[in-house]
Protein backbone atom coordinates (compact mmCIF):
# COMPACT_ATOMS: atom_id res chain seq x y z
CA UNK A 1 0.00 0.00 0.00
CA UNK A 2 1.37 3.22 -1.10
CA UNK A 3 0.55 6.51 -2.24
CA UNK A 4 1.97 9.87 -3.61
CA UNK A 5 1.42 12.72 -1.62
CA UNK A 6 3.34 11.40 1.25
CA UNK A 7 5.82 13.74 3.04
CA UNK A 8 9.31 12.36 3.09
CA UNK A 9 10.74 10.56 5.83
CA UNK A 10 14.12 9.65 6.65
CA UNK A 11 14.51 6.35 9.20
CA UNK A 12 17.36 4.62 9.56
CA UNK A 13 19.41 1.63 11.20
CA UNK A 14 22.47 1.72 12.66
CA UNK A 15 25.44 -0.47 10.75
CA UNK A 16 27.10 -1.69 14.26
CA UNK A 17 24.09 -3.54 15.29
CA UNK A 18 23.58 -5.12 12.15
CA UNK A 19 27.06 -6.79 12.42
CA UNK A 20 26.58 -7.47 15.61
CA UNK A 21 23.01 -9.48 15.06
CA UNK A 22 24.36 -11.01 11.78
CA UNK A 23 27.22 -12.63 14.10
CA UNK A 24 24.84 -13.76 16.71
CA UNK A 25 22.49 -15.26 13.96
CA UNK A 26 25.57 -17.06 12.34
CA UNK A 27 27.18 -18.38 15.50
CA UNK A 28 23.79 -19.98 16.48
CA UNK A 29 22.36 -21.13 13.13
CA UNK A 30 25.00 -24.25 12.80
CA UNK A 31 22.95 -25.45 16.47
CA UNK A 32 19.54 -25.55 14.73
CA UNK A 33 17.07 -27.34 12.80
CA UNK A 34 14.54 -24.58 11.91
CA UNK A 35 14.53 -21.22 11.69
CA UNK A 36 11.17 -19.67 13.51
CA UNK A 37 10.86 -15.85 11.60
CA UNK A 38 8.26 -13.52 13.53
CA UNK A 39 6.42 -11.21 11.41
CA UNK A 40 4.41 -8.34 12.03
CA UNK A 41 0.84 -9.11 10.54
CA UNK A 42 0.08 -5.64 9.61
CA UNK A 43 3.09 -5.27 7.75
CA UNK A 44 4.34 -8.33 7.15
CA UNK A 45 6.66 -7.61 3.98
CA UNK A 46 8.02 -4.43 6.37
CA UNK A 47 8.61 -6.24 8.97
CA UNK A 48 11.09 -9.12 7.10
CA UNK A 49 14.56 -8.74 5.96
CA UNK A 50 15.02 -10.28 2.92
CA UNK A 51 18.52 -10.77 3.39
CA UNK A 52 17.07 -13.88 5.84
CA UNK A 53 17.64 -16.16 3.13
CA UNK A 54 20.80 -15.65 2.32
CA UNK A 55 21.67 -15.29 6.45
CA UNK A 56 19.52 -18.67 7.02
CA UNK A 57 21.25 -20.52 4.55
CA UNK A 58 19.23 -22.91 3.34
CA UNK A 59 17.65 -23.68 7.22
CA UNK A 60 13.93 -25.15 7.13
CA UNK A 61 11.94 -22.09 8.00
CA UNK A 62 8.46 -21.15 9.64
CA UNK A 63 6.52 -17.73 9.16
CA UNK A 64 4.82 -16.57 12.01
CA UNK A 65 2.40 -13.82 11.86
CA UNK A 66 2.26 -12.08 14.99
CA UNK A 67 0.28 -9.08 16.50
CA UNK A 68 -2.76 -11.18 14.32
CA UNK A 69 -5.40 -9.47 16.63
CA UNK A 70 -4.51 -6.36 14.84
CA UNK A 71 -5.00 -7.13 11.57
CA UNK A 72 -7.18 -7.31 8.92
CA UNK A 73 -8.44 -11.03 9.71
CA UNK A 74 -8.75 -11.04 5.13
CA UNK A 75 -5.77 -9.80 4.33
CA UNK A 76 -4.04 -11.53 6.62
CA UNK A 77 -5.40 -14.70 4.96
CA UNK A 78 -4.13 -13.56 2.02
CA UNK A 79 -0.49 -13.06 3.74
CA UNK A 80 -0.74 -16.75 4.96
CA UNK A 81 -1.13 -18.42 1.63
CA UNK A 82 1.04 -16.21 -0.37
CA UNK A 83 3.80 -17.35 2.44
CA UNK A 84 2.56 -21.16 2.44
CA UNK A 85 3.12 -20.78 -1.73
CA UNK A 86 6.37 -20.17 -1.10
CA UNK A 87 7.16 -23.49 0.65
CA UNK A 88 7.15 -21.67 4.11
CA UNK A 89 5.00 -23.18 7.20
CA UNK A 90 3.13 -20.36 8.58
CA UNK A 91 0.65 -19.60 11.73
CA UNK A 92 -0.73 -17.01 12.70
CA UNK A 93 -0.56 -15.45 16.60
CA UNK A 94 -1.22 -13.21 19.20
CA UNK A 95 1.62 -13.69 21.21
CA UNK A 96 -0.03 -11.21 24.10
CA UNK A 97 -2.93 -12.88 24.51
CA UNK A 98 -1.57 -16.63 23.08
CA UNK A 99 -3.89 -17.04 20.60
CA UNK A 100 -2.59 -19.43 17.66
CA UNK A 101 0.72 -20.00 19.55
CA UNK A 102 -0.41 -23.55 20.56
CA UNK A 103 -0.21 -24.19 16.15
CA UNK A 104 4.06 -23.93 16.44
CA UNK A 105 5.25 -27.47 17.60
CA UNK A 106 2.76 -29.07 15.17
CA UNK A 107 3.87 -26.43 12.32
CA UNK A 108 7.24 -27.03 12.85
CA UNK A 109 7.20 -30.66 13.28
CA UNK A 110 5.35 -30.57 9.97
CA UNK A 111 8.09 -28.57 8.60
CA UNK A 112 10.73 -31.26 9.55
CA UNK A 113 9.09 -34.36 8.67
CA UNK A 114 11.62 -35.05 6.41
CA UNK A 115 14.55 -34.32 8.32
CA UNK A 116 12.78 -36.31 11.50
CA UNK A 117 12.29 -39.23 8.66
CA UNK A 118 15.80 -39.06 8.47
CA UNK A 119 16.97 -38.95 11.83
CA UNK A 120 14.93 -42.49 12.01
CA UNK A 121 16.49 -44.22 9.35
CA UNK A 122 19.55 -43.39 10.90
CA UNK A 123 18.25 -44.48 14.02
CA UNK A 124 18.58 -41.75 15.83
CA UNK A 125 14.78 -41.88 16.66
CA UNK A 126 13.08 -39.03 19.10
CA UNK A 127 16.30 -37.01 18.58
CA UNK A 128 15.72 -33.37 20.06
CA UNK A 129 14.44 -30.61 17.12
CA UNK A 130 15.77 -27.11 17.89
CA UNK A 131 14.95 -23.80 16.83
CA UNK A 132 15.95 -20.39 16.56
CA UNK A 133 13.30 -17.28 16.53
CA UNK A 134 14.18 -14.46 14.73
CA UNK A 135 12.42 -11.08 14.09
CA UNK A 136 13.03 -7.12 14.21
CA UNK A 137 13.08 -5.42 17.12
CA UNK A 138 9.44 -5.26 18.77
CA UNK A 139 8.05 -7.46 16.69
CA UNK A 140 7.23 -9.60 19.65
CA UNK A 141 9.95 -12.76 20.13
CA UNK A 142 10.42 -12.64 23.95
CA UNK A 143 6.73 -12.60 24.53
CA UNK A 144 6.02 -15.34 21.94
CA UNK A 145 9.26 -17.22 23.47
CA UNK A 146 7.65 -17.17 26.73
CA UNK A 147 3.66 -17.91 25.95
CA UNK A 148 5.69 -21.10 23.55
CA UNK A 149 7.20 -22.22 26.67
CA UNK A 150 4.18 -21.45 28.68
CA UNK A 151 4.33 -22.95 32.52
CA UNK A 152 5.86 -25.98 31.86
CA UNK A 153 8.80 -23.90 30.22
CA UNK A 154 12.07 -25.37 31.60
CA UNK A 155 15.85 -24.20 30.68
CA UNK A 156 17.60 -27.01 29.59
CA UNK A 157 20.74 -25.37 30.70
CA UNK A 158 24.14 -25.44 29.12
CA UNK A 159 25.21 -28.38 27.53
CA UNK A 160 29.11 -29.44 26.44
CA UNK A 161 30.16 -27.75 23.56
CA UNK A 162 27.41 -25.37 23.84
CA UNK A 163 28.96 -21.72 24.37
CA UNK A 164 28.29 -20.63 28.11
CA UNK A 165 25.16 -18.52 28.77
CA UNK A 166 23.40 -19.59 25.57
CA UNK A 167 20.17 -22.24 26.87
CA UNK A 168 17.32 -24.38 25.23
CA UNK A 169 14.00 -23.95 26.36
CA UNK A 170 12.36 -26.99 26.63
CA UNK A 171 8.90 -26.90 24.54
CA UNK A 172 7.29 -30.11 24.46
CA UNK A 173 8.87 -33.53 24.32
CA UNK A 174 11.63 -33.11 21.53
CA UNK A 175 11.20 -29.64 20.58
CA UNK A 176 13.60 -27.48 22.07
CA UNK A 177 13.79 -23.22 21.46
CA UNK A 178 17.27 -21.03 21.50
CA UNK A 179 15.97 -18.69 25.07
CA UNK A 180 17.79 -15.73 23.08
CA UNK A 181 16.06 -14.33 19.83
CA UNK A 182 18.54 -13.30 17.28
CA UNK A 183 17.57 -9.95 16.29
CA UNK A 184 17.20 -9.20 12.69
CA UNK A 185 17.51 -5.43 11.07
CA UNK A 186 14.86 -4.16 9.17
CA UNK A 187 15.94 -3.58 5.73
CA UNK A 188 14.94 0.10 4.46
CA UNK A 189 15.08 -1.09 0.83
CA UNK A 190 11.44 0.52 -0.18
CA UNK A 191 10.64 4.60 0.69
CA UNK A 192 7.49 3.54 2.92
CA UNK A 193 9.34 1.01 5.33
CA UNK A 194 10.50 2.74 7.90
CA UNK A 195 7.34 4.85 7.95
CA UNK A 196 5.26 1.71 8.08
CA UNK A 197 7.99 0.43 10.71
CA UNK A 198 7.09 3.74 12.66
CA UNK A 199 3.58 3.49 12.72
CA UNK A 200 3.95 0.07 14.42
CA UNK A 201 5.92 0.69 16.89
CA UNK A 202 8.65 -1.16 15.54
CA UNK A 203 10.76 1.83 16.01
CA UNK A 204 10.08 4.05 19.01
CA UNK A 205 12.73 7.32 18.01
CA UNK A 206 12.89 10.34 19.13
CA UNK A 207 14.26 11.90 16.09
CA UNK A 208 10.99 10.49 13.95
CA UNK A 209 8.71 13.35 13.52
CA UNK A 210 5.64 12.05 14.62
CA UNK A 211 3.17 14.78 13.58
CA UNK A 212 4.67 13.81 9.83
CA UNK A 213 4.29 10.48 10.32
CA UNK A 214 0.72 10.60 11.56
CA UNK A 215 -0.18 12.66 8.42
CA UNK A 216 0.77 10.83 6.20
CA UNK A 217 -1.01 7.86 8.38
CA UNK A 218 -3.79 9.66 8.03
CA UNK A 219 -3.26 9.43 4.09
CA UNK A 220 -2.99 5.75 3.98
CA UNK A 221 -6.29 5.67 6.19
CA UNK A 222 -8.22 7.49 3.55
CA UNK A 223 -7.27 5.32 0.91
CA UNK A 224 -7.28 1.84 2.61
CA UNK A 225 -9.58 2.39 5.55
CA UNK A 226 -11.80 5.54 5.14
CA UNK A 227 -14.68 4.04 7.38
CA UNK A 228 -11.97 3.31 10.54
CA UNK A 229 -11.49 7.49 10.62
CA UNK A 230 -15.32 7.94 10.08
CA UNK A 231 -16.06 5.78 13.02
CA UNK A 232 -13.31 6.98 15.16
CA UNK A 233 -12.80 10.44 14.76
CA UNK A 234 -16.31 11.59 13.20
CA UNK A 235 -15.36 13.02 10.33
CA UNK A 236 -15.66 12.09 6.04
CA UNK A 237 -12.43 12.78 4.66
CA UNK A 238 -12.04 14.83 1.54
CA UNK A 239 -10.30 13.55 -1.69
CA UNK A 240 -8.45 16.99 -1.72
CA UNK A 241 -7.25 16.90 2.16
CA UNK A 242 -3.22 16.59 2.77
CA UNK A 243 -2.66 14.29 5.83
CA UNK A 244 -2.19 17.99 7.99
CA UNK A 245 -5.31 18.57 6.63
CA UNK A 246 -7.32 15.60 8.01
CA UNK A 247 -4.97 15.83 11.52
CA UNK A 248 -6.68 19.49 12.03
CA UNK A 249 -10.32 17.91 11.30
CA UNK A 250 -9.98 15.08 14.02
CA UNK A 251 -8.43 17.18 16.50
CA UNK A 252 -11.48 19.57 15.46
CA UNK A 253 -13.72 16.42 16.83
CA UNK A 254 -11.77 15.54 19.44
CA UNK A 255 -11.85 19.57 20.96
CA UNK A 256 -8.03 19.31 20.86
CA UNK A 257 -7.81 23.14 20.82
CA UNK A 258 -4.06 25.47 21.56
CA UNK A 259 -6.32 28.22 21.40
CA UNK A 260 -9.52 30.33 19.78
CA UNK A 261 -8.99 28.49 16.18
CA UNK A 262 -5.57 27.00 16.50
CA UNK A 263 -6.12 22.99 16.66
CA UNK A 264 -3.12 21.00 19.03
CA UNK A 265 -1.96 18.99 15.32
CA UNK A 266 1.04 17.44 17.84
CA UNK A 267 -1.38 16.17 20.50
CA UNK A 268 -3.86 14.62 17.43
CA UNK A 269 -1.05 12.89 16.31
CA UNK A 270 0.14 11.16 18.87
CA UNK A 271 -3.66 10.25 19.82
CA UNK A 272 -4.07 8.94 16.39
CA UNK A 273 -0.42 6.51 16.25
CA UNK A 274 -1.13 5.46 19.91
CA UNK A 275 -5.02 4.69 18.84
CA UNK A 276 -3.31 2.57 16.18
CA UNK A 277 -1.04 0.92 18.33
CA UNK A 278 -4.16 0.03 21.10
CA UNK A 279 -6.12 -1.85 18.39
CA UNK A 280 -8.40 1.29 18.75
CA UNK A 281 -9.25 2.01 15.02
CA UNK A 282 -9.71 -1.77 14.58
CA UNK A 283 -8.05 -4.13 12.73
CA UNK A 284 -5.96 -2.38 10.15
CA UNK A 285 -3.28 -3.77 8.20
CA UNK A 286 -0.92 -1.35 6.14
CA UNK A 287 0.54 -4.14 3.43
CA UNK A 288 -1.19 -6.75 1.00
CA UNK A 289 0.82 -9.31 -0.91
CA UNK A 290 -1.21 -8.01 -4.09
CA UNK A 291 -0.06 -4.72 -3.87
P1 LIG B 1 10.71 -8.28 21.00
O1 LIG B 1 11.16 -9.34 21.95
O2 LIG B 1 10.58 -8.76 19.60
O3 LIG B 1 11.53 -7.03 21.06
O4 LIG B 1 9.23 -7.84 21.40
P2 LIG B 1 8.43 -8.07 22.78
O5 LIG B 1 8.15 -9.51 22.97
O6 LIG B 1 9.14 -7.35 23.86
O7 LIG B 1 7.06 -7.35 22.45
C1 LIG B 1 6.96 -5.96 22.18
C2 LIG B 1 5.59 -5.44 22.59
O8 LIG B 1 4.61 -6.04 21.71
C3 LIG B 1 5.14 -5.83 24.00
O9 LIG B 1 4.34 -4.79 24.50
C4 LIG B 1 4.25 -7.03 23.76
O10 LIG B 1 3.31 -7.19 24.78
C5 LIG B 1 3.58 -6.66 22.46
N1 LIG B 1 3.11 -7.81 21.70
C6 LIG B 1 3.81 -8.93 21.38
N2 LIG B 1 3.07 -9.77 20.64
C7 LIG B 1 1.87 -9.17 20.48
C8 LIG B 1 0.66 -9.54 19.78
O11 LIG B 1 0.55 -10.60 19.15
N3 LIG B 1 -0.36 -8.64 19.83
C9 LIG B 1 -0.27 -7.46 20.50
N4 LIG B 1 -1.34 -6.65 20.49
N5 LIG B 1 0.84 -7.08 21.15
C10 LIG B 1 1.90 -7.92 21.14
P3 LIG B 1 4.86 -3.64 25.42
O12 LIG B 1 6.09 -4.05 26.15
O13 LIG B 1 3.72 -3.11 26.18
O14 LIG B 1 5.32 -2.60 24.38
P4 LIG B 1 4.41 -1.75 23.43
O15 LIG B 1 3.08 -2.43 23.31
O16 LIG B 1 4.31 -0.43 24.06
O17 LIG B 1 5.16 -1.75 22.12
Amino acid sequence: MSGSAYEKMNIQWFPGHMAKARRMIEENLRLVDAVCEILDARIPESSRNPDIDKITAGKPRILVLNRADLADPAVTEKWVDHFRRQGFAVIETDAKSGRGVRDFSQAVRKLLEGKIKEFEAKGQTGRTLRVMILGIPNVGKSTFINKVAGRKAAVAGDKPGVTRGRQWINIDGGLELLDTPGILWPKFDRPEVGELLAITNAIKSDIIDRETLAANFMLRLREYYPEALEARYKFTPSPGDSGFDMLEKAAAKRGFLISKGEYDIERMANTLLNEYHEGKLGRLSLEAPDD
